[in-house]
């Protein structure tokens, strides 16, 4: 086909999102290319899956393996390797004795551990969340998003609360009014309250990052009140910010983990671990049953990308190329101050805020819309988020410095070229 007939066949998508960007045709490593032969740094790695670049070979290899040995098991059965994947992922979050099940989206995972969590606390319906949070875009998992109000029919019982937010100037913000607010809707609720479920890095609501105090106080309230504590890890999880999972950095261990995006390397895998110390097995009293539950790919994948990111001192690079990351940051924003502020992150996620100040929640989107295809016009492709306030930064873990180098100048002339 052509590029005219291919443009024409735009008008067959559903119109869902505003796709003005290039036609990609191939990606490798950190790279994608468009079908007029352009190279775009992918500073996501497509929607922060991609950890180990685009077309990752070995990875390409193992799927092609996995397939032709086996592509597909009845919900009931389970194979070898995702036998062995449950005892790897158990492994590296030992704190949490970990439960595992295989599941295909972030969304489809959080909907897992909400009806276990509601379940298991003897069907108490209510769930209290951030009101910036994101955890999909299932009726249930939007009904405890940042977008709740706009869900018709309303999500019943779904309580929101304010997150810590990080103040300009990267100062420590006073958590003690948000660990009240949370505790007050709590204590009210008890009865109804069945878990609460938040990001331990709120990403699309504005990429903060509460304290560690925060979170002691989170899991001592949800303690006294035995109210499950749910973790969407399903960015920061499976070693983004440096360590396997956050939680593990917060010293804040939760009674369910959602983990998806990355742990699929691009494809759709997604997990919930239900903690073995603080769930027993008795109280898994009703099924879960799915079409591509455990499926053999998935736990292909997995285990793959555990036994890489061991064996390439992954962890390690992810720190250092943060501080790296966040460095350079840090010196760009000293000199576009009125428009890049408060560049912060862990490990590799990182995000900074644009300047809005006076503009609308219109005015803000549109602003960010410019600023992401000016930098598309520079060969960086990245996001904006929080209705046009934020900039996050989610590379590919195979990223390198060299590439970080090349994605600063760029978002320098794109600084340039914008203001
Ligand atoms: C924190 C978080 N939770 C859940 C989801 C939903 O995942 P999915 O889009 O795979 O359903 C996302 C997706 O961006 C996410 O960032």
């Amino acid at each position: 086909m052509n590029k005219k007939e291919l443009l024409q066949c735009y008008d067959y998508l559903a119109p869902v999102l505003d796709y003005t960007g290039p036609i990609i045709n191939s990606g490798k490593g950190c790279y994608v290319y468009d079908i007029d032969g352009n190279k775009y740094l992918d500073f996501n790695c497509g929607q922060f899956c991609a950890i180990f670049g685009h077309s990752d070979e070995k990875a390409a290899e193992m799927i092609y393996r996995t397939a032709k040995n086996l592509m597909h098991l009845n919900t009931n059965t389970i194979n070898d390797e995702m036998l062995i994947t449950a005892k790897k992922i158990h492994d590296i979050c030992p704190e949490m004795n970990g439960r595992s099940i295989i599941l295909s989206t972030g969304s489809e995972a959080n909907e897992c551990a909400l009806r276990y969590a509601k379940n298991m606390s003897g069907n108490k319906p209510g769930i209290i969340s951030f009101d910036c949070g994101y955890h999909g875009l299932t009726h249930g998992t939007e009904g405890y998003s940042i977008s709740r109000k706009w869900v018709k029919p309303q999500v019943k019982n779904s309580f929101a609360v304010a997150a810590p937010p990080i103040s300009e100037n990267n100062s420590k913000t006073d958590i003690m009014p948000y660990v009240k607010e949370f505790e007050g809707i709590v204590k009210e609720n008890k009865d109804i309250i069945a878990a609460a479920l938040f990001e331990p890095i709120v990403s699309s609501g504005g990429m903060y990052l509460p304290p560690k105090e925060y979170w002691r106080e989170i899991r001592r309230i949800c303690d006294e009140n035995e109210i499950y504590l749910i973790f969407d890890e399903c960015q920061t999880g499976f070693a983004r910010t440096g360590s396997w999972f956050y939680y593990q950095q917060i010293d804040c261990i939760p009674d369910m983990l959602v983990c998806a995006k990355s742990i699929g390397l691009g494809l759709p895998v997604s997990m919930v671990i239900f903690n073995g110390n603080t769930i027993p097995k008795d109280k898994f009293t009703m099924h879960h049953f799915s079409s591509h539950q455990n499926e053999p790919f998935a736990a292909a994948l997995i285990s793959y990308a555990i036994d890489e990111i061991k064996a390439n001192n992954i962890l390690r690079k992810i720190q250092e190329d943060g501080q790296y990351l966040l460095k350079r940051l840090e010196e760009l924003s000293r000199k576009y101050m009125t428009f890049m502020r408060s560049p912060h992150g862990i490990g590799l996620m990182c995000g900074f805020y644009l300047n809005i100040d006076g503009m609308d929640r219109f005015q803000a989107e549109e602003q960010s819309e410019r600023f992401c295809k000016e930098a598309l016009r520079n060969n960086i492709i990245i996001q904006c988020t929080n209705y046009g306030r934020t900039v996050r930064l989610l590379p590919g873990y195979c990223i390198t410095r060299d590439e970080i180098d090349f994605f600063m100048e760029a978002l320098e002339r794109t600084l340039d070229a914008f203001i």
